[in-house]
C-alpha cells in the first residue's frame, strides 16, 4: 500500500491544535478505509521567522518551498502572529503557496451539516450545500498598484481629470498636492477559462445541475466583460448544466435570501473571497469553513488543505478552538488524492457527532475542547468500520 506523502504545517495561535485534530481524524479514516499516510511537519510560523528569517519578505525560503513541492499535498492549520508583519505571513506565505505552486482553484464548500444551526431562519440540514469555486491566481491579487504623494502624484491626477472629462462630461477639482492610490485587477482569458471550466467539471462530477458566475460587468466592463464571455463560451460545451450569472451584490442577497438556489458557485479572486466569508456564516461559522488551494494536475503543483479561519492568536493554545473546518479541508484533501470514500466517512463521522450534539465547542454554544471534538470525530469513524 503506498502511503499518501502529506506535509503539516500547523503555523501560528490556533493553526496546532486544529491541525493535530485534522490528522487525528485523517490516520482514523486511513484506518478504515485501508490507506496510509506519510507525514512531515514543516516548522514555518512566527516563531521560525523570528528566528531564522527575521527581515525576510517571506515565511520560507525558495529552498523551502521546493521541499514542500515534492509532496502529495500540503495539509496546513492557520498562520498570523502579532510579532510578525502581516504581510510576511499572509502574501509571504497564503498567497506565495498559492501562486508558486499554481494552485489557481480555491474550492471553498458550503453545507449545512447535519446537527448546525444555521442563523438564517428555517435552513434544515443541507438546504445549504454549494461550492464556491474561487479563482485563486488573478484578479485584484496580483499585487500591481502604487501610491504617488506629493509632486509625482501630478500625472496621475490629470489623468484621472480627464477621463472624468472625456467620460461625464464633468470638470473635478483637484489638489496636485493630494495623495493618490491605485491598484490594478487583471485576469487573462487562460486564467478565466481554467477556473470556469474546472466548476462545469466540478458541476459534472457531483451530479449537479446548475453553475452560477459572479461578476461586476455592468460597471466593471473590462476586466469582467472578459470573465463573463468566457464563461458564455466554456457552458457552450456542456450544455446538460444550466449555466446562470449573477452580479456580485446580488449574489450577496441571494446566499442569504435563496441558498438553496446555489449549486456550484464560480467567482473571481475578490468576490469569491468575500462570499465564501458570508457562505462560512450561513452554515454555522468560520468553525465549518473549509477551503483547497488546488491545482487539479498534481504533477504541476501540489495542492493546499486549510481552514478558511486565521489563526486567532487570542485563543491559541487554549485547546478550544473547533477543529471541523480543518477536518474537513482534510476531506477535500481525501478528495484530491483520489480517496472519495474515506472523504465520505469523515464527513458523515462529523455530522453523526455534531447531530449526537453532546460534544460542542464555545463557538457552537458549548465548553467541549479541540481535542473532544478530534476524539469524538475519530472514534465514530473507527465505529463506522463496515
Ligand atoms: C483567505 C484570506 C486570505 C485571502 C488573506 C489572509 C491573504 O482572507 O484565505 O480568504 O484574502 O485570500
Ligand atoms: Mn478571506
Amino acid at each position: 500500500m503506498a502511503a499518501h506523502d502529506v506535509a503539516l504545517i500547523p503555523g501560528d495561535g490556533i493553526g496546532p491544535e486544529v491541525l493535530r485534530e485534522g490528522r487525528k481524524v485523517m490516520d482514523a479514516a486511513a484506518e478504515v478505509a485501508g490507506i496510509a499516510w506519510q507525514w512531515k511537519e514543516y516548522p514555518f510560523g512566527a516563531e521560525h521567522w523570528l528566528k531564522h528569517r527575521k527581515g525576510q519578505p517571506t515565511l520560507m525560503s525558495e529552498k523551502d518551498m521546493a521541499q514542500l513541492g515534492t509532496h502529495d499535498a500540503i495539509y496546513f492549520g492557520a498562520v498570523g502572529d502579532p510579532r510578525v508583519p502581516e504581510h510576511v505571513e499572509q502574501a509571504g506565505a497564503l498567497l506565495w503557496m498559492r501562486f508558486y505552486f499554481d494552485q489557481y482553484i480555491n474550492l471553498r464548500p458550503a453545507k449545512l451539516l447535519r446537527g448546525v444551526a444555521s442563523p438564517l431562519a428555517g435552513k434544515k440540514p443541507h438546504d445549504i450545500n454549494f461550492y464556491v469555486v474561487r479563482e485563486n491566481s488573478e484578479d485584484f491579487y496580483i499585487g500591481l498598484g502604487g501610491r504617488f504623494a506629493g509632486r509625482q502624484n501630478r500625472d496621475l491626477l490629470e489623468l484621472r481629470r480627464a477621463l472624468y472629462k472625456a467620460r461625464f462630461q464633468v470638470d473635478i477639482d483637484i489638489d496636485p498636492e493630494d495623495e493618490i492610490a491605485y491598484q490594478i485587477g487583471a485576469i487573462t482569458g487562460r486564467g478565466a477559462e481554467r477556473v470556469i471550466r474546472y466548476a462545469f467539471e466540478l458541476a459534472k462530477r457531483k451530479h449537479l445541475s446548475r453553475v452560477t458566475v459572479v461578476h461586476k460587468a455592468n460597471v466593471l466592463t473590462k476586466i469582467y466583460g472578459l470573465w463573463t464571455e468566457t464563461a458564455a463560451r466554456v457552458a457552450k460545451e456542456y450544455p446538460s448544466i444550466e449555466f446562470d450569472t449573477a452580479i456580485v451584490d446580488a449574489v450577496t442577497m441571494w446566499f442569504v435570501r435563496r441558498p438553496e438556489w446555489f449549486q456550484v458557485v464560480v467567482a473571481p479572486n475578490m468576490f469569491g473571497d468575500i462570499i465564501s466569508d458570508l457562505a462560512a456564516a450561513t452554515v454555522g461559522g468560520m468553525g465549518f469553513a473549509p477551503g483547497g488551494n488546488i491545482n487539479p494536475d498534481r504533477k504541476a503543483g501540489v495542492s493546499m488543505f486549510e481552514p478558511i479561519h486565521g489563526s486567532a492568536p487570542k485563543h491559541g493554545g487554549l485547546n478550544k478552538a473547533n477543529p471541523i473546518a480543518t477536518i474537513l479541508a482534510g476531506k477535500l484533501m481525501l478528495e484530491h488524492l483520489g480517496e472519495d470514500q474515506a472523504a465520505e466517512l469523515v464527513e458523515h463521522a462529523c455530522e453523526d457527532i455534531l447531530e449526537a450534539g453532546k460534544v460542542r465547542t464555545y463557538d457552537m454554544g458549548g465548553n467541549s475542547t479541540c481535542s473532544d471534538m478530534g476524539d469524538a470525530i475519530a472514534e465514530r469513524i473507527l465505529q463506522l468500520k463496515p
